[in-house]
């Protein structure tokens, strides 16, 4: 009856051509690419549509940036869910219905749309891994890879104005019926869609003075996909945002790129699971951002 997960993406961008250019070499499965319209699919069927930001098809969005997200939209289990999650945010704001998804605005005047998950399977590699006497990988060997091919896109992020952060908040949980993980009280908070079991599926970092679409992170089967995966990138000419690295909140692997069409991507593996056992933590201080990072190691 809950949220499941990120469906669907939509981009306002600039340059079609680079970020065209952009998702390709990301790995994700180009379905079609015109000057006016493109559109990708991870492995378990969720969609990356670009159009052009001049588009007036596209969303409103507060975000200043030529380029960016113009709106996000979550996949629901069931009709039934999304009819009872239309009729919670439709108590004090328009919601639209066009061909089966509902759109509205949330606390800070991002689109979002829900939509019933139309979700396909897909077989995961797991490399096996030798430990001294534990040798699950006997007469075998690592097959080198050069690109990757995220499995799915598991979270989405913007910067939210810390004035409004407690609506901004109590709209997703209360609403939407995310739940907390960690909330840090001068980094922001990471919530998990009811239906699912991703530390987050959705931060809200608060900033002084600034909503933003910050980055949109896909998972890859383990850390030697997120290398193997920002390696390619980087020989094709894009821009990391960070080092590779492990993140504090969540313990993820990480690499973000910046991406033409708006914001960050991240290449993100094994990152921590909870459901409703969870106790969110409440952080007076942010722990940081990352275990380790490369640029420790490259410092030495
Ligand atoms: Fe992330």
């Amino acid at each position: 009856m809950t949220i499941k997960r990120v469906e669907k993406l939509i981009y306002g961008i600039e340059d079609m051509d680079a970020g065209t250019r952009y998702y390709r070499d990301w790995g994700v499965e180009e379905l079609e690419s015109s000057s006016d319209h493109a559109v990708f699919r991870t492995r378990v069927n969720q969609t990356i549509e670009l159009r052009p930001s001049d588009d007036p098809s596209l969303p409103p969005t507060p975000d200043p940036a030529k380029s960016t997200l113009r709106a996000a939209v979550w996949g629901v289990e069931t009709a039934a869910g999304l009819q009872d999650l239309g009729e919670s945010v439709g108590r004090d704001r328009d919601v639209r219905e066009d061909n089966g998804t509902l759109w509205f605005a949330d606390e800070s005047g991002n689109t979002l749309g829900l939509t019933v998950a139309q979700p396909t399977q897909t077989e995961v590699d797991m490399i096996p891994v030798n430990v001294n006497t534990t040798e699950p990988r006997m007469n075998d060997f690592i097959e080198p890879k050069t690109q990757a091919n995220p499995i799915r896109i598991g979270h989405v992020v913007y910067a939210i104005e810390m004035a409004d952060r407690e609506k901004a908040v109590s709209f997703y949980l209360d609403r939407l019926r995310f739940r907390m993980s960690d909330s840090t009280k001068t980094g922001g908070d990471f919530m998990r869609c009811a239906g699912g079991h991703d530390h987050h599926n959705l931060f809200l970092i608060s900033r002084a003075n600034r909503n933003a679409f910050d980055h949109a992170s896909f998972e890859v089967e383990n850390f030697d996909m997120v290398m193997m995966g920002g390696k390619f990138m980087k020989d094709a000419g894009w821009e990391a945002d960070t080092a590779p690295g492990r993140h504090i909140l969540g313990s993820n692997y990480y690499w973000y790129f910046r991406n033409p069409c708006g914001g960050n991507t991240e290449y993100f593996a094994d990152m921590d699971r909870m459901d409703d056992n969870w106790e969110p933590r409440i952080w007076e201080e942010s722990p940081g951002f990352s275990i380790w990072s490369l640029d420790d190691a490259s410092m030495a």
